[in-house]
């Protein structure tokens, strides 16, 4: 006779099993009716620096390197295809009369001898593209009767011609010359060759070739493809120029905004801060042309609808390098750049610095809120600096926010003592930076929970996971590595209250031009992709929600528990309850989460996710979309949503109420 084992029994072990299941099951409540604090609209944004070749060689598409012959060695990026002549090339320096950009070349060709030629290997090659219209342009003048023509040819590495055209300046005073083509192949590492003909001299400077499809077809503009993933990330703010590079290594190369405006012609290049900062990356064809001045960086941030954020020299070169500080009685030009940079942005077009702005082509005030004193400095010469530079812009703009620096470590005693004297000056905006190892950003997810919610707001300026480095630079921008950054980022979201300014540091980089790693996006002469930390930031930023809603489990933030962090919002603009969830261990973790004080929500909702097996996952000029969000739909049990978190994953659900 068979074993039955009576129904009661088997209702029991249903039970006892179901039991379990559940006390595995970490239940969540987010409760819509009890909003925490509001998120700010500049909560996710963008940290821009020229660190990696982001502007020069990145962002700013001009293909030419050294075009004005002012890099350290005048003829840097350039080589002379000479026969056996007497024709050449000479540098000639006019400092007394344009100070700012003093050198020329002067080609020579004797009568009857063969064309002479100079090549411009740009930036780590020239990125080119068959069909697109490349615009050349030349400050040039003949000397005496001199007739020299030039021929323009785009060469791939084998030296066929990828496209090709002539030009005859025609003036015996310096004049802009400029001539149009399109090229016949795509090529990622194309020279720029230009042929001299005829005899006589002939003067050039500013030598540019810019492609026709910038971002928004502007010319001499920005590389539309590296624009286009910033706009993609929905930024709330975008802070420039730096970084170390606002500071200068010295003070004589601290960023100078008002010698990036203007003409750009006149715009005085100088060596960039880290172009031999790290030995193992030296980089020493590394300058600042400031072609992207800050007249672009305002205009990139109206384009991106991002609140502009600019970061001044507060008279303290980076005290990682010479430290030196501008005497406190001798700041005065420093604040007043400070100053007039607010009235370059927004004031009228009648005053000084607003018809600057006006004759560069926006009337309209840039509308700036923000202004940053000082990038990363620390110590009593900092906060003596910030103290009267708030002073004086808080008197005469008192609408305008300051961001202040507490220095660039998150603890410590730099930290500790610029933390106390900031509270006690009533800073309004602290910048905090944090390169820490993924366990850090693990265990810091309840940072801010214990902030002071009366005094300053918090700006998480530069933020990077670091972890194991491999042998391809690309490879640093691992999975262990933007998973960690999620799970903070949940602390940062829930901390909306305190935190009020997020960036990931830094930004771009070019694969053959890189300093420093991990970056957010990579970058060659033709392509670009975002790492799987770029998509960490997209779906924090398009997802951000209006308000902060409690998520509790066991009456508890969800920092870990289960290995599972999370933070929740509400936007009241598309009525969605937003629920960001990481689950930071390899085994798959259900959990259900409970709805409170919801009207009629919808059945299905929209569940976005970023997951691999594989915490060394990353994505790659050859693999750019090996990790990215995926779409899938989940289907709520009431007002739950019973799910199961797959291993090392980040997801975000979106539920709409009717
Ligand atoms: O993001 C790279 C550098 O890190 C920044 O220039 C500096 O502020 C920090 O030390």
């Amino acid at each position: 006779m068979r074993n039955l084992i009576p129904v009661k029994f088997i209702s029991l072990f249903c039970l006892f099993i179901s039991l379990n299941a559940f006390s595995q099951e970490p239940i969540i409540s987010v409760d819509v009716t009890k909003p925490v604090a509001p998120v700010q609209p500049t909560m996710w944004g963008i940290f821009f620096e020229d660190i990696n070749f982001a502007a020069d060689g990145g962002i700013y598409a001009e293909l030419v390197k050294n075009r004005s012959f002012e890099f350290l060695k005048p003829l840097m990026g350039w080589k002379i295809m000479k026969p056996d002549t007497t024709s050449g090339v000479l540098i000639l320096n006019q400092s007394e009369t344009n100070p700012s950009n003093p050198r020329y070349a002067r080609i020579s060709i004797a009568p009857g001898e063969p064309s002479f030629g100079l090549s411009n290997e740009g930036f780590r090659g020239m990125g080119i593209r068959q069909g697109v219209t490349y615009h050349f342009s030349i400050l040039a003048r003949q000397k005496g009767k001199s007739k020299l023509k030039m021929r323009i040819e785009l060469v791939n590495p084998q030296g066929a011609v990828i496209g090709s055209s002539s030009l005859l300046p025609d003036s015996e005073s310096w004049k802009r010359c400029q001539v149009s083509f399109e090229a016949t192949a795509t090529e990622k590492k194309a020279k720029l060759n230009i042929w001299f003909e005829g005899e006589g001299d002939l003067d050039l400077d500013m030598i540019s070739l810019f492609p026709g499809d910038t971002w928004k077809n502007r010319p001499g503009g920005l590389r539309a493809d590296l624009v286009q993933l910033l706009a993609d990330l929905k930024p709330g703010f975008i802070r420039f120029p730096g970084g170390c590079i606002v500071e200068g290594r010295e003070l004589e190369t601290r960023y100078q905004w008002k010698k990036t405006i203007g003409n750009i012609d006149d715009r005085k290049l100088i060596i960039n801060r880290w172009n031999t900062e790290f030995k193992r990356r030296d980089t020493p064809d590394y300058f600042q042309s400031f072609g992207m001045g800050f007249f672009e960086y305002f205009q990139l941030a109206e384009d991106l609808g991002a609140e502009p954020l600019p970061i001044l020299s507060c008279g303290l070169a980076c005290q990682y390098n010479t430290a030196e500080a501008v005497p406190l009685d001798q700041l005065d030009p420093y604040i007043q750049d400070a100053l007039d940079l607010i009235e370059f942005a927004n004031g009228p077009a009648d005053s000084k610095w607003g018809k600057m702005r006006t004759q560069m082509g926006h009337p309209m005030p840039f509308n700036l809120k923000m202004i940053g004193v000082g990038n990363e400095q620390w110590g009593p010469q900092y906060i003596e600096r910030y103290t009267v530079f708030a002073k004086a812009i808080t008197e005469k703009y008192p609408f305008v926010k300051i961001v202040s620096s507490a220095g660039p470590a998150p603890n410590g005693k730099n930290f500790e003592y610029a933390s106390a004297e900031l509270k006690k000056l009533n800073a309004q905006i602290v910048d905090e930076h944090y390169y820490a190892k993924p366990e850090w950003f693990l265990e810091n997810a309840t940072r801010y929970d214990k902030y002071d919610r009366n005094s300053y707001k918090v700006f998480a300026g530069e933020y990077a996971a670091h972890g194991a480095k491999t042998g391809n630079p690309v490879s640093h921008n691992h999975w262990e590595c933007a998973l960690s950054e999620a799970a903070f980022m949940t602390g940062l979201e829930r901390n909306a209250a305190v935190v009020q300014l997020c960036s990931y540091a830094p930004l771009f980089a070019h694969v053959d031009g890189w300093q420093w790693t991990p970056d957010l996006i990579w970058f060659d002469n033709l392509q670009s992709f975002g790492t799987v930390n770029y998509y960490v930031q997209k779906l924090f930023s398009n997802n951000k929600g209006t308000e902060v809603l409690p998520m509790l489990m066991d009456t508890k933030p969800l920092t870990g528990q289960e290995g599972v962090y999370g933070s929740a919002t509400w936007d009241q603009n598309s009525h969605e309850i937003i629920l960001k969830l990481v689950n930071s261990k390899s085994e798959p973790q259900p959990v259900k989460v409970v709805l409170k004080g919801t009207k009629k929500l919808v059945k299905i909702a929209k569940m976005i996710t970023l997951q691999s097996d594989s915490l060394s996952t990353f994505n790659s000029l050859e693999h750019p979309r090996l990790l990215v969000p995926v779409e899938n739909e989940v289907v709520l049990k009431g007002e739950t949503v019973d799910q199961v978190l797959a291993g090392y994953s980040f997801t975000v659900i979106k539920i709409k109420q009717e």
